[in-house]
């Protein structure tokens, strides 16, 4: 048995929000400009409205101006357009996240494609996925740089090792693998058409669970000692009859065999945000000169 450490991404984004609020002030301090990040919202998805709300408390939280448009789940594609592009001219927007996903009638790409890429604060838009990938300056998906945050704090140097990502979406599995190379990992991005998933995987001395099915990554797919990254989060019946949250690894199989891992929740979740606000300021501080 192995003694499984939980990596606690909660504490770990508490720290940074805290850091980054004095570097909020800083700024604001020396400029007079404060970072303002806008979110778009389209529709009632109730998953959505929870992450969007706790955006904005934390954009203030942090000393920056949160800026919330919340359209009818019915808006016109032209309507979502015009709105970031409006965002886009705006001085005091100096972020802007569109929130996925939308409804089906809008074509999310054209939409990231109209974010101006030094807004992106997604790090979505085609130039900043391709900038990330050619090695250039970049906004970087937050999710994945938070994955990379928790991963270096648990491991220092992540040279050399073998770094297997199940999950190939654009927003997690994709930019995560680039982000992984730039650390000298060896990296497999594994997917469900893989051959003998569970044999890739226990190749692994970093593997991330990234394809939102849960439980799905068994703990005998784990190389004993591992550290595993969990990004899943998935509502699953409880035997209480509520719903409960589970990651794409089964924890309770992974404990005693992993060397380190992030429970879900408070993993990588709450990176995710502090990483947001992250962007947020580096956007606005790149924007201010
Ligand atoms: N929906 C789920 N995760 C994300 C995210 O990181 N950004 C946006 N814009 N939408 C999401």
């Amino acid at each position: 048995m192995v003694e499984t450490r939980l990596i606690d991404g909660k504490a770990f984004a508490e720290t940074m929000r805290a850091r980054l609020k004095d570097d909020v002030a800083a700024f604001v301090a020396e400029t007079g400009v404060t970072p303002g990040l806008a979110v778009v919202l389209v529709g009632e998805d109730p998953a959505s409205a929870v992450y969007v709300r706790n955006k904005g408390k934390q954009t203030l939280e942090a000393g920056m101006a949160s800026i919330e448009h919340k359209l009818p789940a019915d808006t016109a594609q032209d309507d979502v357009l015009a709105l970031v592009r409006a965002l886009n001219a705006d001085d005091a927007v100096h972020g802007i996240l569109v929130q996925l996903p939308l409804p089906a009638h809008i074509d999310a790409q054209a939409v990231l494609a109209t974010i101006d890429p030094a807004k992106d604060v997604d790090g979505f838009h085609v130039v900043n996925a391709g900038r990330l990938a050619v090695g250039l300056e970049a906004l970087v998906p937050c999710t994945p740089l938070g994955c990379v945050m928790l991963l270096k704090d648990t491991l220092g140097s992540l040279a050399g090792l073998e770094a297997v990502v199940v999950g190939r979406s654009n927003i997690v599995g994709k930019p995560l693998a680039q982000l992984l190379l730039r650390e000298d990992c060896t990296v497999t991005i594994a997917h469900s058409r893989t051959r003998d998933l569970p044999g890739v995987c226990r190749r692994a001395d970093i593997l991330i669970g990234a394809v939102g099915r849960p439980e799905m990554i068994r703990g005998d797919w784990i190389k004993p000692g591992a550290t595993v990254i969990d990004v899943g989060i998935n509502r699953v019946a409880g035997a209480d009859g509520k719903g409960r949250l589970v990651g794409d690894v089964a924890f309770a199989e992974a404990k005693g065999i992993a060397g380190a891992i992030t429970p879900v929740p408070g993993g990588v979740g709450p990176m995710t945000i502090a990483c947001l606000l992250a962007n947020t300021l580096t956007a606005a501080r790149r924007q201010v000169g």
